[in-house]
């Protein structure tokens, strides 16, 4: 079974497979030995790369097509036909690619080609010493990583305030909180890959104030950078929550890998969490906790999920099947600064709505904001 969950890799490819069998423009999933492989074609050009997406094993070949590029159907990674090479985020690393011939009106995957040759350098003329980049989530690392594989050889810092190395943030409201997906899946980058590529990572270093005529940057520490070039890919901080009891230890935001980790040490000794938001993330937190047998509650302005991110009338059809492991989450409309327009919507666990109240009839669900010591609160953005 690959990581899509899949159980067939198609036909055998080096067997061939008819070339009326695949359309101008279609793709077909196959395998070589036991690497699952898609075959693609455009006009009279055949290319064959591997089907697995290397950001989470999205299976490629139904994703979309466009020219020579493909588009994973999951979170949007773009890969060369031609080459294997990773053309966008969130992938970071190419896939495997194999030649093709065309025999006797049949497509025969043959072998394995080497990896595209990383991009010559590209950089000439005049160009900062040092490149100082504020931010360790996936833009400053993808920054960092872009300047050394065109070719960059100055001095590159790399400053964040997170404690730990940049990370793949999607995980820690999923694979990594529900217990699915190892810790040392979740950093982007091994330290060993920084040190190889002489990319200097301080962590826990949070800028205070940047001098553009002295061009430096100053940490909250005194500690000071210079730098020629600055990049600042401080990306977003989730809303703070502000009401009594927000600052209450048990209340945790979840944005960095020491938040999930929190969450997660929360979730091992807690019975029910309380979830403030009803977006995406806010709803796979509901449902990695689920997976851990945490009852929830979910909270959040508006009547239905998923309010502000998906046409109204679907909220209630996505609220009963986001993920069977959210069955048995509570819905609530979050305490608004207008308390007149309180409602709560409770999922039972077969996941249908079983009642409904609202206006007076609801409270914050219990445990919200000063409940039992073992909620566990999550707020976000
Ligand atoms: C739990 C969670 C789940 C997510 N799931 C998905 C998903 O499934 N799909 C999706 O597309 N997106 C998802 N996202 C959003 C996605 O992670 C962000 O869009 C992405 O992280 C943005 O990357 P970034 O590098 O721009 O910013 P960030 O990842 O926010 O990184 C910003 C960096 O800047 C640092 N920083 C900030 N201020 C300073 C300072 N003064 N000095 C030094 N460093 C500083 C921070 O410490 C951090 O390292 C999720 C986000 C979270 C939190
Ligand atoms: S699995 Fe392909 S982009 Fe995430």
């Amino acid at each position: 079974m690959d990581q899509a969950g899949r159980k067939s890799n198609g036909p055998d490819l080096t067997k061939g497979v008819a070339l009326s069998d695949i359309a101008d423009g279609a793709m077909m999933l196959g395998h070589v030995r036991d690497e699952p492989v898609l075959l693609a074609r455009r006009g009279d050009e055949l290319f064959a790369i591997g089907a697995a997406c290397t950001h989470a094993g999205g299976p490629l070949d139904e994703g979309l097509l466009v020219d020579d590029t493909v588009r994973c159907p999951w979170h949007h990674a773009c890969y060369s036909l031609r080459t294997g090479a990773v053309l966008r985020a969130p992938a970071m690393d190419g896939v495997p690619r194999w030649c093709v011939e065309q025999r006797d009106g049949r497509a025969v995957v043959c072998e394995k080609l080497e990896p595209a040759g990383a991009a010559p350098p590209s950089v000439t003329g005049q160009h900062p010493a040092a490149i100082v980049i504020v931010g360790g989530g996936a833009a400053g690392n993808a920054a960092a990583e872009t300047l050394r594989s065109e070719g960059y050889a100055g001095r590159i810092t790399l400053l964040s305030a997170d404690a730990s190395l940049p990370c793949d943030r999607p995980s820690l409201s999923k694979g990594y909180l529900a217990g699915t997906s190892p810790e040392k899946s979740v950093s982007l980058r091994s330290p060993e890959f920084y040190r190889e590529r002489d990319i200097d990572v301080r962590l826990d270093a949070r800028v205070g104030s940047i001098d553009s005529a002295g061009r430096y940057v100053q940490l909250e520490d005194g500690t000071r950078h210079s730098y020629d070039a600055l990049l600042l890919a401080t990306g977003a901080e989730p809303v703070p929550l502000a009401v009594p009891g927000a600052d209450l230890p048990h209340v945790h935001y979840l944005r960095t890998f020491a938040d999930s980790r929190a969450l997660v040490a929360r979730a091992l000794v807690s019975k029910r969490a309380v979830v403030i938001g009803a977006s995406f993330i806010g709803l796979e937190v509901a449902a990695s906790l689920r997976a851990r047998f945490v009852e929830v509650d979910v909270v959040a302005p508006g009547n239905v999920p998923w309010r502000r991110s998906w046409v109204p009338k679907w909220g209630p059809a996505f609220a009963g099947c986001t993920s069977s492991t959210a069955c048995g989450s509570t819905w609530a409309r979050a305490p608004s600064r207008s308390t007149s327009t309180r409602s709560r919507w409770r999922m039972a666990s077969d996941s249908r709505p079983t009642s409904w109240s609202s206006a007076s009839g609801c409270g914050p669900p219990p445990g919200w904001p000063n409940g039992p010591a073992s909620t566990s609160t999550t707020a976000w953005w």
